[in-house]
């Protein structure tokens, strides 16, 4: 039996062979890149390949995990330099010396556009340590994985650990573009559906080019929809995996659940920024905040302190008196941070991408309204 650990030390059994997993690092991390590569006709798709810049090896991640970076990127306006924090997911399988990510470039993106155009073989990158909770049930049961564009990003890393593993589990790959040209990736992943038996490859296009053949380029003319997976799955326990940008997902979240399929079998990562620029490093909440004079205990180590308005977010206070708080994101979107709310109200910075559970918060997006006692 196969285990795997995520960063907390959780042992995860991934099943036929061994790979272990680091302890991860603390706060952000100087990462070089080493590689640089366009991965599609249209050159929206970009790889970055990472070593750690200090030389030290870098920890095993689960499959599916992503980086969380901090980006210094100049205003295209103004040129004065603004602080972003963004996701991307790990897209090759733990256990390689280097760390993968590709970006897709968003028309207009500030943290895409950035990396695509300003980042080179050579240059550095801040990272969290690898983080998430979207990572591959680890067993036998059949999988179905389903990429809406660049949410084929952590299916590359669960399907290349799945075949390091076992080839012969049931693994289908729905990825959905709009045509050739903006899809990466489609011979290697063919390559792999004929070696390797339990894969299955749907490459789908919702507007294939004239050129374009169908068997060749493509499998599906259309978009990844409800009747394409009726019609090619069969009537068995599958855990789905979906992911990519929020309409994708919206789209076909309820059409699974209409389907039957029971929400412990369906697993999702929405491919979204921030809603505002996250600072760093943390600008003060000025004078009059009505936060300040505020105090938060953490109930599990024992601190009472003031809220001084020298830090933006619980998180951050929580950091800055010395207590390790888990999170991944700090934007609000993994819900990794979530913590009990044992007693106070806080406020939300904005509306965070994760809902978080009743009576918890997201210490990473909220500050306090009222004095406050957190389970942390
Ligand atoms: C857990 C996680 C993992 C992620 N992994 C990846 C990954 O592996 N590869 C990757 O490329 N991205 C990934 N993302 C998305 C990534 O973090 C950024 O949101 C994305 O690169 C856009 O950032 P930006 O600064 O370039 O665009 P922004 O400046 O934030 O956005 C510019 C405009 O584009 C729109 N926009 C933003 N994203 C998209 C999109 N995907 N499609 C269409 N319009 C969009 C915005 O609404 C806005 O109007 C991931 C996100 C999360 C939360
Ligand atoms: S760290 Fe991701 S939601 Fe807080």
């Amino acid at each position: 039996m196969t285990e795997m650990q995520d960063r907390t030390n959780r042992v995860v059994p991934i099943g036929g062979v061994t790979a272990s997993v680091g302890a991860g690092w603390s706060g952000f991390r100087a990462l070089r890149v080493v590689g640089k590569t366009l991965e599609d006709e249209a050159r929206t798709l970009c790889s970055f390949e990472l070593v750690a810049a200090d030389g030290g090896p870098l920890p095993e991640f689960l499959p599916g995990q992503f980086l969380t970076f901090r980006l210094e990127v100049p205003d295209p306006a103004s040129g004065v330099m603004r602080v972003v924090t963004r996701c991307y997911s790990l897209s090759d399988r733990p256990g390689l010396d280097r760390y993968r990510i590709s970006v897709k470039r968003v028309p207009g993106g500030v943290a895409s556009g950035f990396l695509h155009d300003a980042v080179s073989v050579g240059g550095t990158l801040q990272a969290l340590a690898p983080s998430g909770s979207f990572v591959l049930e680890p067993g036998e049961a059949p999988v179905v994985l389903i990429a809406g564009g660049i949410g084929i990003t952590p299916f590359l890393s669960m399907i290349h650990t799945q075949i390091a593993i076992d080839p012969n589990r049931e693994v289908w790959l729905f990825y959905g573009v709009r045509d050739a040209r903006e899809q990466g990736w489609h011979d290697h992943l063919a390559l792999l559906s004929e070696d390797c038996p339990g894969f299955r490859y749907f490459a789908c296009h919702s507007r294939p080019g004239a050129d374009e053949r169908a068997g060749r380029d493509y499998h599906h003319a259309g978009r990844v929809d409800i009747t394409l997976l009726r019609l090619s799955l069969s009537l068995r326990l599958y855990h789905f995996y979906l992911c990519g940008p929020p309409g994708f997902m919206e789209t076909l979240t309820p059409a699974l659940e209409a389907w039957g399929v029971p929400a412990d079998r369906l697993h999702s990562e929405a491919f979204v920024s921030p809603p505002g620029p996250v600072s760093s490093p943390a600008p003060v909440i000025g004078a009059g905040s009505e936060a300040e004079g505020r105090w938060v205990t953490f109930r599990q180590t024992g601190k009472t302190v003031p809220w001084d308005g020298s830090v933006e977010t619980l998180l951050e206070c929580a950091e800055a008196h010395g207590i390790d708080a888990p999170f991944g994101c700090r934007g609000g979107i993994c819900g990794a941070c979530q913590t009990p709310l044992v007693q106070g109200k806080v406020e939300y910075l904005y509306n965070p991408e994760f809902t978080p559970d009743p009576g918890t918060c997201l210490p990473c997006v909220v500050r306090p309204l009222t004095d406050l006692i957190v389970a942390l």
